[in-house]
């Protein structure tokens, strides 16, 4: 460090801020919810019941639950010149590129938000909208991507139903949701739904820190997530699982590529900033893959390929040295896939379970007051020197 200054890149030593909502404990492999066990949340609670706990700090009363998501599917319509925005992506996008523009695209139908005085009331308005709005974008970018047309938002059915007959109705037939999978993708988006000062939360936050408006946080959020090293693994997991089945279904092969130093390639949804033990997230899904897969008559070969990496990893002294376990998004393409979820769509799942994490990361930041996020650095480039003209260079 020089001064005042401590150099700490990746902020892998650094505190942001104080925050209530939720806890890790990195070598004990513990993460609570406003203190709830997520294992019990996953057990006995559902997403919307999830996510009003982590906006609002409290399980909701029955009359409070009814209110909220009666009031979340009284907004899942978007505005119909949203179309105008989807139509204008070639079908090749990627879905997490067409959500955040459109997430951002918010800012222009209620401009209410850029105002950073705004009411509560308003505020709280907004925080419904995303709820309520991102399952019916994230479906049309699906159907933008299939040459689909899209589906309006089913009024009568859950959350998860509805997000899954808008993915995959087709004017062609009848389409019933398959309550299992419906179940299972609700299980998913809670295990995603927070986790404390990750990169696309603290995007969030300090986007939302120079009080740019909830939208334009929350896009920049699904922008972060998007890269492999983060929210994107869970799609990369999947490519990876494929490649070595391609390639034979030699596991040992993968794990010795990813310990070269010369070779850039990482065992994809293993390894962790802050879980130096097993991810509590990882295994609950791996149990729930088994269970799914089970229960849907699914028998998908990457899921031995990722048990048998998974075994040979834990055995391994380079893994065990450095600390290295499957993380959430190791085992959740596979359950995804079987849910006939797309693999380029895995993305925007993790992104539809953690927006109630970074709507409550983004509330607290404001009514905490917390300044603008602007870190330091230390200079170590040229000292001064005169300006040369072009004629003398
Ligand atoms: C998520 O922060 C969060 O909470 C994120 C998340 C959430 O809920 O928001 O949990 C979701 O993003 C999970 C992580 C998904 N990413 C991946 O699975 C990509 C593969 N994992 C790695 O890229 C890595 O483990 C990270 C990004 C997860 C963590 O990176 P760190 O903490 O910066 O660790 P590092 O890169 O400094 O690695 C430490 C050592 C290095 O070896 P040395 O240089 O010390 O010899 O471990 C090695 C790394 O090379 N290493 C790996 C590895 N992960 C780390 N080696 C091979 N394969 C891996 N997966």
């Amino acid at each position: 460090s020089s001064g005042l200054i401590t150099l700490d890149p990746g902020y892998k030593n650094t505190g942001a801020t104080k925050s209530a909502i939720t806890f890790l404990d990195g070598e004990e492999g513990i993460l609570r919810y406003r203190g709830y066990r997520i294992e019990d949340l996953a057990e006995k609670s559902n997403f919307l019941e999830v996510s009003y706990l982590l906006i609002y700090g409290e399980l909701p009363t029955q009359a409070q639950y009814e209110s909220f998501s009666k009031e979340i599917t009284h907004h899942t319509l978007v505005h119909e010149d949203i179309k105008k925005i989807l139509e204008g992506f070639p079908s090749n996008a990627h879905p997490m590129g067409v959500l955040s523009s459109m997430i951002c695209a918010l800012t222009a139908f209620y401009p209410d938000s850029l105002n950073p005085n705004r009411t509560e009331e308003e505020v709280n308005l907004s925080i419904i909208r995303l709820i309520a709005k991102m399952p019916t974008f994230a479906a049309w970018a699906y159907k933008n991507e299939m040459g689909h047309p899209v589906n309006y938002p089913d009024n009568s059915l859950d959350y998860c139903s509805n997000f899954l007959k808008m993915m995959f109705a087709l004017p062609a037939e009848k389409y019933d949701v398959d309550p299992i999978v419906s179940a299972a993708l609700d299980k998913l988006l809670i295990l995603h739904a927070d986790h404390e000062q990750n990169c696309s939360t603290s995007t969030v936050r300090i986007v939302g820190s120079s009080q740019s408006s909830i939208y334009a946080s929350i896009s920049a959020g699904i922008n972060a997530l998007w890269g492999p090293l983060h929210g994107g693994a869970n799609q990369s997991v999947i490519e990876m699982l494929e490649a070595i089945k391609a390639d034979g279904g030699d596991a040992k092969k993968y794990l010795d590529k990813a310990k070269d130093k010369n070779d850039p390639f990482r065992l994809m949804g293993f390894g962790h900033r802050v879980y130096k033990n097993f991810d509590p997230r990882a295994k609950i899904i791996k149990k729930a893959a088994d269970d799914v897969l089970e229960k849907l008559g699914v028998n998908d070969p990457v899921l031995d390929i990722a048990k048998e990496l998974e075994y040979a990893a834990l055995n391994d002294q380079y893994f065990i040295d450095r600390q290295l376990y499957p993380n959430v998004d190791f085992y959740s393409g596979i359950i995804y896939r079987a849910l006939g979820i797309p693999t380029d769509m895995f993305t925007v799942m993790f992104a539809l379970g953690r927006l109630p994490g970074w709507i409550a990361q983004w509330k607290e930041m404001r009514e905490n007051g917390e300044p603008i996020g602007r870190p330091r650095q230390v200079y170590t480039g040229s000292n001064e020197r005169d300006y040369v003209s072009m004629n003398k260079r």
